[in-house]
């Protein structure tokens, strides 16, 4: 298939491919058995990763949904309770693993700034009585995925840690994309996590390395996630080959985010204003576009589809788009056309 006869793949940066240099240092990587701690790409991954953030240790997991989930047994018991957005990625989209595995209650609370504020926390926080589950963790997230991929400040981060903390609870942040959340607000990675005592981050969505997350935090905690990760069967043998990866993703993928995010807003701005659809605006909006439609979400999928533009239904009036380093600003132009072409063509054919 021609590049220009592809289809537009937007459902997620999950499909982005490793390109030829990416797939040179997998082949060149030095590898050990990292189970029994022997890894040395591994090692030095985990090393750049926790400079990056600036935590004193970190571990390489299969997965973001992993790595979340080894950070959220290594920090509470069950029966503890978990203070979340309603819209997180661990509440919508992870299996139901914190109750299934971490045995957690969920307190959930509508953060429709991203992170929950301070007083939404306060007023979720239980006095402690016999008969209330204790709180232990506060679950950030950032970028915000639900939230139609909102970058979220270093600021309103800190500001609900700083609660959480009061409190004697510790703080996760699922950064699953908090390289785009950093290149958005033009911070340092470090200072937005500086409130978190745990932090994931994915090097297989935007950055385009094919599989793996690092979590990040004190060295004691650290241990305790990498125990979890094995007790959930997620330690790897000869990973360094996947190290390898998330390194040079590291090194060459994030400043071109931005590339993503311009084109992202290329193709919010051609829409906005459409009839028959409306762009689900943020304040710091990054590399997703959702576009709340009229007619039923599936019903724009499959058009775009028939077109050659894939797009992915969140609901039943729900769409969302997502830009990354497989599709250059003509790819996205040509989403835009066809996107804007089926509710011109929907609303002539209704009118
Ligand atoms: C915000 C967020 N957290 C966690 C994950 C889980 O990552 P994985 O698919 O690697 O398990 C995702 C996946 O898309 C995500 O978007």
């Amino acid at each position: 298939m021609s590049p220009s006869s592809a289809p537009v793949d937007l459902r997620s940066d999950t499909f982005t491919t490793p390109d030829g240099e990416m797939r040179a240092v997998m082949a060149r990587a030095e590898v050990g058995d990292d189970v029994w701690g022997e890894d040395p790409t591994v090692h030095r991954l985990e090393e750049e990763v926790a400079s990056r953030l600036g935590k004193e240790a970190a571990v390489f997991v299969p997965s973001g949904t992993m790595g979340n989930l080894a950070s959220l047994c290594a920090q509470t018991r069950p029966g503890n309770d978990v203070i979340v957005d309603s819209q997180s990625h661990v509440v919508l989209n992870e299996a139901g693993g914190a109750g299934a595995i971490a045995g957690v209650m969920i307190s959930t609370v509508d953060a429709v700034g991203g992170a929950p504020a301070a007083a939404q926390v306060t007023a979720v926080l239980r006095v402690p009585d016999i008969h209330h589950p204790v709180a232990r963790l506060l679950w950030l997230e950032n970028t915000h995925g639900a939230r139609a991929g909102m970058a979220v400040s270093a600021d309103a981060m800190a500001a609900a840690a700083g609660v959480a903390h009061g409190a004697g609870l510790r703080v996760h942040c699922d950064g699953a994309r908090l390289f785009n959340a950093a290149v958005a607000l033009g911070v340092d990675p470090t200072r937005l996590v500086s409130a978190c005592d745990t932090v994931s981050v994915c090097l297989s969505k935007g950055l385009g390395a094919p599989v793996g997350s690092v979590v990040s935090g004190d060295a004691a905690c650290i241990t305790e996630v990498r125990l979890w990760r094995k007790r959930l069967g997620g330690g790897m043998r000869q990973a360094g080959i996947l190290a390898a990866a998330g390194l040079h993703a590291l090194s060459h993928n994030i400043d071109r985010l931005a590339e993503d995010h311009a084109n992202a807003a290329v193709l919010a701005a051609a829409l906005r204003g459409t009839p028959g659809v409306s762009v689900v605006e943020v304040a710091v909006p990054t590399n997703m576009v959702m576009l709340d439609t009229d007619v039923p979400a599936q019903q724009v999928v499959d058009a775009a589809a028939h077109d050659g533009v894939l797009i992915h239904a969140l609901s039943d009036h729900r769409v969302r788009c997502v830009t990354h380093r497989d599709l250059d600003r003509a790819a996205v132009g040509r989403a835009a056309d066809v996107l804007s072409g089926f509710f011109a063509g929907r609303l002539t054919a209704a009118g």
